[in-house]
């Protein structure tokens, strides 16, 4: 697997998205502490408008979404399946971190 650095660790505030660049791809960054790092493209798949970073971060049934500012709508933050409309679902992006900083999976172009 490739692995693009996009920033330190430092830059991502906890409980609240980052937008970042995966080369051309808008990417969406959640850091939810101790709950783990969590990666979506930042499109919203119902308008195309590149805003999942901006929404609010939800636990519903136990369960990790970003709900979306636009229509809220709520993306699943590991599988991006949409709780509303299972044909709206955002692509997840496999992210990770170390010492060196923040990592997405895939090519930055
Ligand atoms: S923001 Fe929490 S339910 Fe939508």
């Amino acid at each position: 697997m490739n692995w693009t650095q996009v920033c330190e660790k430092e830059a991502l505030p906890e409980g609240a998205g980052v937008a970042a660049w995966l080369g051309s791809r808008p990417v969406a960054i959640f850091n939810l502490g101790h709950r783990g790092l969590y990666a979506l493209d930042n499109r919203c798949p119902a308008t195309g408008v590149s805003l999942l970073a901006r929404g609010q971060v939800c636990e519903l049934a136990g369960e990790l979404y970003v709900c979306s500012p636009l229509y809220k709508q709520h993306f699943h933050l590991t599988t991006g399946e949409c709780l509303e409309d299972t044909e709206l679902n955002a692509i997840p992006i496999v992210v990770k971190a170390d010492a060196a900083g923040v990592w997405l999976a895939g090519e930055g172009a």
